[in-house]
């Protein structure tokens, strides 16, 4: 079944904002999300070395957790780098990777030619309804409405179905958060979701929660500009809406310098923390 993402905006009903979670975005907030990954495609591998650590636990709890007899998704894959893991780990079977992002999917292509994979927005996946035994998403959630994406990929699942889900959760970039602050009118990092709302969000999507946990991660460079540069060759550096359009001004550049030297840690390097949240969900049998 083929569901046209473009439609769901234009039949949306008008809500009120404690409905707004179950809408996709917009288009423009989508577009600009696909945009700064695809511009990170090309250099995603080498500079993804967190998010290989992010998927290193996730897999430990898959393991724990694995799915029954039929096809895997990778939803929001970025460049696949995961899926030689995913099939070692679960055997040969179907394996279909996802992502809005082409260029990603262009790098898969060029590392596994014969890997199947779609372009797809997680608030409205071209994939039938209960086509998919086990679902892995690892850090794309975020750039997503949590209730509009799960309730799809729930819709996805089988029956017994398991996915293998990580997220960062509102500790993440707090430094950042806090050297920018009051700054000026901006918004300089993006809001990440409570976990109680991501719970939430999860038991309306009618999943139930097999395992949780919740790791700090951290990412290095000798400064500030390096540590932003780190950010942006991931493709993760969209803020939402009422972010700056032009640079910021020298002064407040040295401002903000100046207070991250707070994070600075005894070997000499500069951190920024990623709040990881991981849970291996499952649709009732
Ligand atoms: C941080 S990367 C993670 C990629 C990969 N899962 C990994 O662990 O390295 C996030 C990926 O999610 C994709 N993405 C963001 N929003 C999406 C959406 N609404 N639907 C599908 N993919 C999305 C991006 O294009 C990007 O490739």
């Amino acid at each position: 079944m083929i569901r046209d993402p473009e439609r769901m905006d234009a039949d949306a009903p008008a809500v009120n904002t404690a409905d707004e979670d179950r809408l996709p975005p917009p288009d423009p907030t989508r577009r600009r999300v696909a945009a700064r990954f695809g511009r990170a495609a090309a250099g995603y591998d080498e500079a993804a070395t967190l998010q290989r650590r992010v998927c290193d636990r996730l897999s430990l709890l898959a393991l724990d957790h694995p799915p029954p007899a039929g096809a895997i998704v990778d939803a929001g894959c970025g460049t696949g780098h995961w899926l030689p893991a995913l099939r070692r780990a679960f055997g040969e079977r179907l394996l279909v990777a996802a992502d809005l992002a082409l260029p990603m999917l262009a790098q898969l292509r060029r590392s596994q030619p014969d890997q199947p994979c779609v372009a797809a927005d997680l608030h409205a996946l071209p994939l039938a309804e209960e086509s998919a035994a086990g679902i892995w998403s690892s850090l794309c959630l975020q750039w997503c409405r949590p209730d509009a994406s799960l309730m799809e990929l729930a819709r996805v699942l089988r029956p017994g179905g398991v996915l293998w889900l990580s997220t960062l959760g509102p500790g993440t970039f707090s430094e950042l958060r806090t050297a920018f602050a009051g700054i000026d009118e901006a918004r300089h990092v993006l809001d990440f979701v409570p976990p109680e709302r991501l719970d939430a969000a999860v038991a309306r999507a009618g999943l139930s929660v097999l395992a949780r946990d919740r790791r700090r991660h951290v990412a290095c460079a000798p400064d500030l500009a390096g540590l932003l540069r780190a950010i942006k060759a991931v493709g993760a550096q969209e803020v939402g809406d009422n972010r700056r359009q032009g640079l910021l001004g020298r002064q407040a550049w040295r401002t903000v310098e100046r207070r991250y030297e707070a994070y600075r840690r005894t070997d000499g390097l500069l951190e920024v923390g990623y709040d990881a949240l991981y849970l291996v969900l499952r649709k009732s049998p």
